[in-house]
């Protein structure tokens, strides 16, 4: 089966279903596709101190880099109750301009249909980034 958004969407969902989220209580998931197709996915993992709390996305992603794929082709994002879209927070940010073009797709997605809603890209939610580029 060749990857679509939709499966991207499904896939984020079933990875929020392991959301360990005790505190917030707000379950996030996240499927990545690597340069070669590979689908990677993620959920957060919260901790009791709070800080060292991980975001769907990054754990998404740094299963892909431990695989020794090194570019993101698409991401796709679901969390909370789908009333309000999930977008990846700041830090997840630039953790996908790390590894991702400027415009490859970011799906978020609703976690009641497991439908993409909205279709953006790094481009848009993180402007004027710094880069890996910026250090030359
Ligand atoms: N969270 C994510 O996993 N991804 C985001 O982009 C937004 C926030 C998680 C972190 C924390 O476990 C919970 O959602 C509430 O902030």
């Amino acid at each position: 089966m060749s990857t679509t958004p939709e499966l991207m969407a499904q896939k984020a969902c079933e990875a929020m279903k392991n959301a360990y989220a005790p505190y917030s209580k707000f379950h996030v998931g996240a499927c990545v596709q690597a340069e070669d197709g590979t689908l990677f996915t993620g959920c957060n993992v919260e901790n009791a101190a709070y800080g060292p709390t991980n975001c769907a996305e990054r754990t998404a992603i740094f299963s892909m880099i431990a695989a020794g794929k090194k570019r993101i082709k698409a991401i796709a994002v679901v969390g909370g109750s789908g009333d309000v879209l999930c977008t990846p927070c700041g830090v997840c940010r630039q953790v996908i301009r790390e590894f991702a073009a400027p415009d490859a797709p970011i799906y978020l997605c609703n976690p009641r249909t497991q439908k993409v809603v909205k279709t953006t890209n790094i481009a848009e939610l993180l402007p004027d980034s710094f880069g890996p580029e910026s250090l030359i």
